[in-house]
């Protein structure tokens, strides 16, 4: 595999989740397979989870690893050709994706969605510059349209939690007072049509997702009727993707309660907002996965990294 962009980049799903479970079991029996490899970690916008997972993960790989805070530590990119540099960005992305390659084996970028110009943002102008000119693979960390390591580590959660041939999951929206990207939903729902699930999706009018993804996913507006009988309960928030980054509703009778997750295992990629997007006897009840999902999130790097190491080799 030489990069690693989306859930498509995934050839099986069941066997993936199976390697992060056995490396799970003994992290470090790779050691050896990144030693004398760097490993690029490159942050546009704020992480705790996939910052320290991913750099764990490489460290369980033998890799060395460097971090740069790149939106508020490097030079203002330009990705337009042809542009006359004569405003606010200092460095193309043609010299900066190069110049790194010869400092990194691996980069692993993540760049969020600005939510102010849906067609930019779908272009994703950070990961795909870098793919073009970067000459070592790319590790997306989430992308204005896809966060496919999370989605991974989720996975590999409701593999560990699921005790059904068929469970049903419940993807359901929740309110928060900023305007937050798709990517977490996005990259949930496709790794949820590559599950054996009665998969639901549930939100308030006008907060569909892009139909190209959610495809012929169920969708619920009625957000109790979406619950019954669910086994587990992914909740995120995200904006409106029609009227698009908009905030259109913070109803809180759309926050997830103990009383209407019922016997369901709660997910959520977290940071959370608690009492906002989910009441706090949700969270610090045993019902709560979110700090196995954030565990998880090592061994999904890793099982990518691993992927790329072997076939760089
Ligand atoms: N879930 C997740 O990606 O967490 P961070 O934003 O803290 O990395």
């Amino acid at each position: 595999m030489k990069h690693y962009f989306a859930i498509n980049d995934i050839d099986s799903l069941p066997e993936w989740v199976e390697e992060a479970r056995a490396i799970k079991t003994e992290p470090r029996q790779f050691e050896s397979l990144g030693k004398g490899k760097t490993i690029g970690l490159l942050f546009f916008n704020n992480s705790l989870r996939t910052r320290l997972s991913t750099q764990k993960a490489a460290m369980n790989l033998g890799m060395e690893v460097i971090v740069m805070n790149f939106g508020s530590e490097g030079w203002a990119l330009e990705y337009e050709d042809g542009t006359i540099m004569d405003q606010g960005t200092s460095e193309h992305i043609k010299e900066a994706a190069q110049v790194i390659s010869q400092y990194c084996d691996v980069i692993a970028i993540r760049a969020f969605a600005s939510l102010a110009d849906k067609e930019k943002d779908e272009a994703e102008l950070v990961l795909n510059g870098f793919k073009k000119y970067a000459s070592v693979p790319v590790v997306n960390m989430e992308s204005s349209v896809g966060h496919p390591l999370q989605a991974l580590a989720d996975a590999i959660t409701l593999s560990e939690q699921n005790t059904k041939s068929k469970p049903k999951v419940v993807l359901s929206w929740a309110p928060h007072p900023k305007a937050l990207p798709h990517a977490v939903a996005n990259s949930f729902v496709e790794m949820m049509q590559r599950q054996n699930a009665d998969f639901v999706i549930t939100h308030p009018e006008g907060y569909d997702l892009d139909k190209r993804i959610t495809k012929d996913v169920q969708i619920e507006y009625d957000q109790n009727k979406a619950l019954e009988n669910a086994d587990f309960v992914y909740v995120k928030n995200w904006s409106s993707y029609s009227d698009y980054g908009q905030v259109l509703n913070q109803d809180a009778k759309w926050m997830m309660t103990k009383s209407k997750l019922g016997h369901a295992k709660f997910m959520h990629c977290l940071p959370v907002r608690r009492n906002v997007v989910v009441e706090d006897a949700v969270l610090d009840s045993a019902q709560s996965l979110v700090i196995e999902q954030a565990n998880n999130r090592t061994y999904a790097a890793q099982v990518v990294l691993k992927k790329i190491l072997s076939d760089a080799d």
